[in-house]
């Protein structure tokens, strides 16, 4: 079932938290909502869920208009960082809470809670209490009592952020398991990780200070983001201040081949290239500046070098012979590897 929000407004004592959004998850769609703290994610989530009342604006879940209805009407299961579970109840009551609320029959609450236990790896548990588990168990059992009553959309808030990093990444690959197994379930993914969002989700929007700055998916918004915003926040960038010139641009005193596409000449723009794509080494669209810091980070070495000032990030594959802070290095990258983008003046307008 998939869930739509149109032009919805949330204010807090008349500040607005979330400002007429729209914006739809096709069912079945896992649609990560990423963004910094603040930027009205969980309000977004909450606004589903029907925590929260908009001021203005319609929910949709479904064909159906939840916007009236009550939390526990509406169809929804939730997860959350905090997992929230009930610590008196043992796991399978915990499962079970949300068919008892509907009061449905026992022999199908017992079905649907094993089924659900089953789905979360979580069967050999159902006996014990909450305090008896590990974080990451404590989180299966709070995906599997979202899942018990059959949801059409499961909504997401973080639901990995109190687990540590292996956790983690064992657990998303869980999701996606889970995802591939009831693939009718829309799913509305809250993180500000965006490697959480770069993984699970068919479709990243980018919220910024209570509005959507851009959606798409992970490939569109990673290779050819179109704000300086999205760039940074998904992936790292390196955000070049140029002025656009035919068929290239100027960035300090070189010049540099890549597509003008759309922008004329003369205007100040902000080449955005991704750290892994720059080379070390003469090459097309070459750099050369003071090398100011350099990290091993095992894998590969991180160098930043200053170029006229600005400071221009590359990711490498780990360097045999790495140069030494405050020798002079060049770098290149490939015409195709570098995306031009208007350039923005703080963001928000
Ligand atoms: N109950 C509330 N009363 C007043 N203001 C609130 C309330 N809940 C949230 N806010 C404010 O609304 C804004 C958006 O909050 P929200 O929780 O949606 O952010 P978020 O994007 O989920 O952030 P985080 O990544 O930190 O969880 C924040 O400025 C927050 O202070
Ligand atoms: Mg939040």
């Amino acid at each position: 079932m998939g869930i739509r929000f149109d032009s919805v407004t949330v204010a807090y004592d008349g500040n607005v938290v979330l400002d007429a959004l729209d914006l739809t998850v096709e069912p079945g769609e896992v649609m990560a909502l990423l963004g910094p703290s603040g930027s009205g994610k969980t309000t977004a989530l909450r606004a589903v869920a029907g925590f929260v009342r908009p001021v203005s604006g319609r929910v949709f879940i479904g064909q159906r208009d939840v916007t009236d209805l009550p939390p526990y009407r509406r169809g929804i299961g939730m997860v959350v960082q905090q997992y929230a579970l009930f610590p008196h109840m043992r796991v399978a009551d915990n499962v079970a809470f949300g068919l008892k609320a509907q009061k449905a029959p026992g022999g199908e609450i017992r079905g649907r809670v094993a089924e659900a236990l089953e789905m979360t790896g979580m069967a050999a548990y159902a006996r014990r209490y909450p305090r008896e588990l590990s974080g990451g168990q404590q989180q299966r059992v709070a995906i599997a009592r979202a899942l018990a009553i059959r949801p059409g959309v499961l909504l997401l808030d973080e639901p990995l952020s109190a687990l540590d990093a292996q956790l983690r990444s064992g657990m998303l690959g869980e999701l996606a398991r889970l995802h591939r197994e009831l693939p009718d379930v829309s799913m509305l993914y809250v993180t500000h990780d965006q490697v959480e969002a770069l993984t699970l989700a068919d479709r990243i929007a980018v919220m910024d200070r209570a509005r959507v700055r851009e959606c798409g998916t992970p490939r569109e918004l990673y290779r050819a983001p179109r704000h300086e915003f999205t760039a940074s926040f998904v992936g790292n960038a390196n955000l070049l201040p140029v002025t656009v010139g035919a068929g290239g641009v100027s960035f300090g005193g070189a010049e540099l081949k890549v597509s003008t596409e759309g922008i004329a000449p003369g205007a100040r723009a902000t080449l955005c290239v991704r750290p892994h794509l720059v080379g070390l080494g003469p090459g097309p669209n070459q750099l050369s500046g003071r090398l100011g810091e350099i990290q091993w980070r095992g894998a590969t070495h991180r160098l930043y070098v200053d170029v006229g000032g600005n400071r221009v990030m590359a990711d490498l594959r780990e360097l045999r012979e790495p140069p030494s802070h405050g020798d002079v290095v060049t770098l290149h990258f490939a015409p195709e590897d570098a995306v031009l983008l208007n350039a923005e003046v703080g963001h928000g307008q």
